[in-house]
């Protein structure tokens, strides 16, 4: 995209909605979420940024290169699972199905990385060999792939807390999710990591790990919910660097979050006190890759609608209602 666009992208952001007559709202980090007493529930991916678990303000075009990311992932994995996405009323919108949400989050790693205290790869350094149950074998390096991707499910804690990896015992234990529904969206999160990795290796990228969720639907079966494969839930590297870098011990080079992150530590801050102010050149580098991502993965050129996005939304999403 053109630094004109991007620039002009910085008037137009959503940095948060009031479409009441949507129905109840929840507002996560990224997305706020409506949810109808008809069953449906409407998604809105605002512009809101957010990097070690606080949100920073917002970057031009990224709702709806998330919104884009998903819903081609959402079509290129639906003959794996079923998933809740119905429509796609707004660049910046989807009509779900509402869902009964398992308290649990499917996540898929592929290769031993990681910054958090809690990572595969800070747990292995300290000399861990088993991660969620999976043993780990001696003589890996960061950010080496694994003998073969692993299930490490986590609990989904309630806001501002952090989630905690459990087994596949103790989330049967809670009676919260049967071992028939775990065992089905187990093997559900690892059949579309695969298929993602597959895609995602044609476009020269790696799928490193990422995310799911998955609910129960009405009729009873297990849907994919929330997103898929997006830059917020997943960590993408690319692979043309990954092997020179590998060898020479260089964090392989990415296009999620950490343009951003690394800035924002550069300026001293790590999620505590006051968060600086980003410039907006450091907006715009950030946003050109997320669109970036969003464009090798799809294959396709990015093309966001310019229209002012707050009337938009509300009048695309009245048509629905
Ligand atoms: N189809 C659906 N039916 C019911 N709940 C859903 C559906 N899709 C997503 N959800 C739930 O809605 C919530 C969406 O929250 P959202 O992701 O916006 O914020 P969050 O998870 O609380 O925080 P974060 O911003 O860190 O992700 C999640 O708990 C998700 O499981
Ligand atoms: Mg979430």
């Amino acid at each position: 995209m053109d630094i004109d666009t991007l620039r002009k992208g910085l008037a137009l952001t959503i940095e948060s909605t009031a479409l009441d007559f949507l129905g109840d709202k929840y507002e996560g980090k990224v997305r706020d979420n409506y949810s109808r007493k008809d069953g449906r529930r409407f998604i809105i991916v605002t512009d809101r940024i957010s990097a070690f678990d606080r949100v920073l303000g917002t970057l031009p075009w990224k709702g709806q290169v998330l919104n884009s990311l998903a819903t081609f992932w959402f079509e290129e994995t639906k003959h794996i699972v079923p998933n809740h996405l119905l429509s796609v009323p707004d660049p910046n919108a989807m009509e779900c199905i509402e869902c009964t949400p398992l308290p649990v989050e499917m996540i898929v790693r592929a290769y031993l990385t990681g910054v958090s205290s809690t990572s595969i790869l800070t747990t292995y350094t300290k000399g861990e060999r088993e991660f969620c149950g999976h043993k780990l074998p001696e003589g890996l390096k960061a950010h080496q792939a694994l003998p073969a991707p692993i299930l490490t499910p986590t609990t989904k804690a309630p806001h501002g807390e952090h989630d905690e990896n459990v087994s596949r015992e103790q989330i049967i234990a809670t009676g919260k999710v049967t071992a028939k529904q775990f065992d089905e969206a187990a093997q559900y999160a690892m059949a579309l990591f695969a298929h993602g990795q597959k895609v995602c290796a044609a476009r020269g990228l790696i799928l490193v790990d990422t995310k799911y969720e998955f609910g129960i639907g009405k009729d009873g079966r297990i849907l994919l919910i929330d997103e898929i494969h997006t830059p917020d839930s997943s960590r993408y590297w690319f692979t043309k660097s990954y092997g020179e870098r590998f060898a020479q011990d260089k964090t392989p080079e990415s296009f999620d979050k950490e343009y951003l992150r690394r800035w924002l530590s550069e300026h001293g801050w790590k999620g505590d006190g006051a968060i600086p102010t980003i410039p907006d050149d450091v907006k715009i580098e950030s946003a050109r890759r997320y669109i970036e991502a969003c464009e090798t993965v799809r294959g396709a050129a990015f093309v966001p609608n310019q229209e002012p996005p707050a009337a938009r939304l509300e009048q695309n999403l009245r048509a629905k209602i």
